[in-house]
C-alpha cells in the first residue's frame, strides 16, 4: 500500500478519493506550514507528497522524504514553490491544479478591479468610523470601468477569463502582452497584443497581472515600468508577488504616479512592504483569490486524482514538465 504524505488539512474530497483506493494517507496535524525538516521527518518513506504553495521542495527535501518518492502533487497551479531541476533529476513526477479555478480566480481578479475603481474597501471603513452624516455630492468619487482600457499581461486561462469579463460585462478595450501571440483571442475579443509590457502599460487604465513566476517576470513590474503608467491607473495582482517589486509600488502609490492597487499576492508573503497596509488607495486580500469552497473542493480532488492515475499506471492529467 502506497503513503502518501499531506503537509496541511485540505478539503475532504481529495483525502477521501485517495483513502478509498486504499492508500495510506497521513496529514500533518499542524494547521500552519510546516518546516523543510517537518516535511521530511512527517514524509520521510511517503510514496507521494500532496503539498501546498507554501512549502518549499527542494532536492533536500526530496532526498530526505526518500528514494520510493515518486510524485509531488501540489495543491495550486502556480509550482514556483517546487524546484523542478531537483523533481526532474530525480525521476519524480510533479503535477499542479490548472482549469478548476480559473473561473474563481477571474472573479476575484474582476471584484478587485471593480473594489479599487469604485473605493469600495475605503467606503466601507468610512462608513463604519461613524463619518457618514449624509448624500454629498462630492463623497469618495472613483473611476468608472466601463469602456475603459484594460491590459492584460500574461494571457493565460486567467488571463483569458478576465478578458472575457471585462469584454463581455463592461464593454472594455483589452490590451494583453504574453510571449505568445493569441490571434483567435484577438478576434474573439477584439483584443490588441502589445509587442512589450511597456507598451500596454502605458496605455492601460487598469493592468491586471496574470503570469506565472519564473527569473524572466520576477519584478516585471518594477519603478521604471510603473512610472510608464497613466497617472490615473490602477494595477491588480492575483499571480504571483514577486512578480511586482512592493517597495516600489508603495513609493508609486504615495508619490501619486499611479492611482491604487488591488493585491491578492504579496512579495514576501504573509509580510507586507513596509508602509502597504497603511494606504487608503489599496485593496488587499490574503491570496484567497481561489479560495470557494466549491473550488478548494475541486483542488483537492484533482491533486489527488493525479496521485491515484500515476499509481493505477495511467498518465496523470496535470504533469507539469520539468528540465
Ligand atoms: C494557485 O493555485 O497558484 C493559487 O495561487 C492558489 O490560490
Amino acid at each position: 500500500m502506497q503513503k502518501i504524505f499531506v503537509t496541511r488539512k485540505i478539503p475532504e474530497r481529495g483525502i477521501q478519493l485517495l483513502s478509498e483506493k486504499g492508500f495510506s494517507v497521513s496529514v500533518s496535524p499542524f494547521d500552519r506550514v510546516l518546516s523543510k525538516n517537518e516535511i521530511i521527518e512527517m514524509g520521510k518513506d511517503a510514496d507521494a507528497l500532496l503539498c501546498l504553495l507554501t512549502d518549499k521542495i527542494d532536492g533536500v527535501v526530496l532526498d530526505g522524504i526518500g528514494k520510493q518518492l515518486k510524485i509531488v502533487a501540489n495543491y495550486a497551479v502556480g509550482f514556483d514553490n517546487l524546484d523542478l531541476k531537483a523533481l526532474g533529476e530525480r525521476g519524480i513526477l510533479a503535477t499542479n491544479t490548472p482549469g478548476v479555478l480559473t473561473d474563481t480566480v477571474a472573479e476575484h481578479a474582476f471584484s478587485l478591479i471593480l473594489a479599487i475603481a469604485h473605493r469600495i474597501s475605503e467606503s466601507d471603513r468610512f462608513t463604519r468610523a461613524g463619518k457618514y452624516i449624509g448624500w454629498q455630492p462630492l463623497l469618495l468619487l472613483g473611476q468608472d470601468v466601463s469602456r475603459k482600457t484594460l491590459g492584460i499581461l500574461g494571457l493565460g486561462r486567467i488571463g483569458s477569463r478576465v478578458a472575457h469579463h471585462a469584454v463581455r460585462g463592461f464593454d472594455m478595450r483589452v490590451l494583453y502582452y504574453d510571449v505568445k501571440r493569441n490571434e483567435e483571442f484577438e478576434k474573439e475579443f477584439g483584443a490588441v497584443f502589445t509587442s512589450t509590457p511597456e507598451e500596454l502599460l502605458k496605455k492601460s487604465d487598469f493592468v491586471s497581472v496574470h503570469v506565472p513566476l519564473l527569473p524572466t517576470t520576477r519584478h516585471l513590474i518594477n519603478a521604471e515600468r510603473l512610472s510608464m503608467m497613466k497617472s490615473t491607473a490602477y494595477i491588480v495582482n492575483t499571480s504571483r508577488g514577486p512578480v511586482i517589486d512592493e517597495v516600489a509600488l508603495v513609493d508609486a502609490l504615495k508619490r501619486g504616479i499611479i492611482r491604487g492597487a488591488a493585491l491578492d499576492v504579496f512579495e514576501n508573503e504573509p509580510v507586507l512592504a513596509p508602509g502597504l497596509s497603511e494606504l487608503e488607495n489599496v485593496i488587499l486580500t490574503p491570496h484567497t483569490a481561489s479560495a470557494t469552497e466549491e473550488t478548494r473542493a475541486k483542488m483537492s480532488a484533482l491533486a489527488a486524482e493525479n496521485i491515484i492515475a500515476f499509481f493505477e499506471g495511467k498518465t496523470p492529467p496535470n504533469i507539469i514538465k520539468t528540465p
